[in-house]
């Protein structure tokens, strides 16, 4: 059993997928820790619901990114967390995670990389007019959504289609894609040469 911690800001529908996948034995691994830098972000609510401790801070409260990711890795470290699986989780992993998790932390992001990195992929693809997008899982590296690729899938943006509409199904495809993809890394079946 691979015990892991999700990185999340948001809504956390995939950390959800990742708790549902969990239970229903999809997913061989233990979601030890649930960190989030935003109060009042639903995850909280998802990882209180599911019995998951899970960790709050407010980066502004930290003189640095290294202050804050050490208390993070701390806390990685005293729940024994194996690899950091982020979900909607909006900073940038500094060192002090990066060097402690070597080929460990691994992302999920709503395009096909390298299109579109950053914030808001999805307005993104639609202001570029293109007619097709999908959802990247790769590791992170230092760079903004720049690690090696481990998976893509591609999502088809049809003629004057809504940005909820595209939103929907770029979810449906995260969330069946992210726990296949961890489960296969975990149980080693795909070995990724990043
Ligand atoms: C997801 O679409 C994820 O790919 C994206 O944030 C959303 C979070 O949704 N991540 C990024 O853009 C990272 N650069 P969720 O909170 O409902 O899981």
């Amino acid at each position: 059993m691979t015990k892991i911690a999700v990185f999340a800001s948001g809504n956390g529908t995939n950390l959800q997928a990742i708790i549902d996948a969990v239970r229903r034995g999809g997913l061989a691994a233990s979601i030890e820790l649930v960190v989030c830098d935003r109060p009042g972000a639903y995850c909280l609510t998802r990882a209180r619901e599911a019995g998951i401790p899970y960790f709050m801070f407010y980066p502004r409260k930290y003189p640095s990114k290294a202050a804050y990711e050490e208390l993070i890795l701390q806390q990685l470290t005293e729940a024994g967390v194996e690899y950091i699986v982020l979900a909607g989780y909006m900073r940038i992993i500094g060192l002090t995670l990066l060097n402690a998790y070597p080929q460990r932390i691994i992302n999920i992001h709503p395009s096909l990389l390298p299109s579109f990195p950053g914030r808001d992929a999805i307005g993104q693809a639609l202001d570029a007019g293109v007619p097709l997008t999908g959802v990247t899982i790769h590791y992170v590296d230092e760079g903004i959504d720049t690690g090696p690729t481990i998976a893509q899938r591609p999502v088809f943006i049809d003629p004057g289609e809504s940005r909820e509409s595209l939103e929907q199904k770029i979810h449906a495809v995260e969330h069946e894609l992210y726990p296949q993809v961890l489960q296969e890394i975990f149980t080693q079946r795909r070995v990724f040469n990043a």
